[in-house]
């Protein structure tokens, strides 16, 4: 499988996760607070630690030594948009903490930026999958992308641990089920 096709697979599991986000965000009062902290510890686990991490550290690192601009081109792009991914989940995770103490208001401050973030991480998966990924595919010779992928392989036991991904997925099903069906 090449790196790309495994950075797909976990870009359906991220874009079922922003469906369940885009449901829940306007009616975060009649949703239990434990549900609520799964959501964001599923962004910045999986999709923030676990995905974007090797994108960044390893996949996009590798692109740019191959000719594919960083800064002003597809890939700076890429990295910016993850930093603004990061600072909407901050501001849902604050909102989720003032609504924990009784701040009505700050239910508005979550869906704001809930809406935002699924919006930018739509477009953003999108312009992966269709662009700069089939670029990246087209630059990296057969035998990097192997080594690449071993690398994945190697970040995801090192650093996220195993048996991470299937929690993540397992979570994402069980939430599907209870605010999409
Ligand atoms: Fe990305
Ligand atoms: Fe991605």
């Amino acid at each position: 499988m090449l790196p790309t096709e495994k950075l797909e697979q976990e870009h359906d599991v991220i874009l079922k996760m922003l469906k369940v986000i885009q449901a829940v965000s306007g009616k975060i009062e009649e949703i239990d607070q434990k549900t609520l902290k799964d959501i964001i510890d599923f962004i910045r686990t999986f999709a923030d630690h676990c995905h974007h991490a090797k994108e960044e550290k390893i996949l996009y690192v590798e692109a740019e030594k191959h000719g594919i601009p960083n800064e002003g081109g597809p890939i700076g792009m890429m990295l910016v948009e993850h930093d603004q991914g990061r600072g909407y989940v901050k501001m849902m995770d604050e909102a989720l903490q003032k609504v924990g103490k009784g701040d009505k208001k700050a239910a508005k401050q979550y869906k704001e930026n809930a809406l935002q973030f699924v919006d930018l991480l739509e477009q953003h998966i999108g312009k992966e999958n269709q662009i700069l990924y089939p670029m990246i595919n087209m630059h990296l010779p057969e035998k990097l992308q192997k080594v690449i992928s071993d690398r994945f392989e190697k970040m995801e036991k090192e650093e996220v641990g195993e048996g991470v991904h299937h929690k993540y997925h397992a979570l994402v099903e069980e939430m599907e089920v209870k605010f999409l069906k």
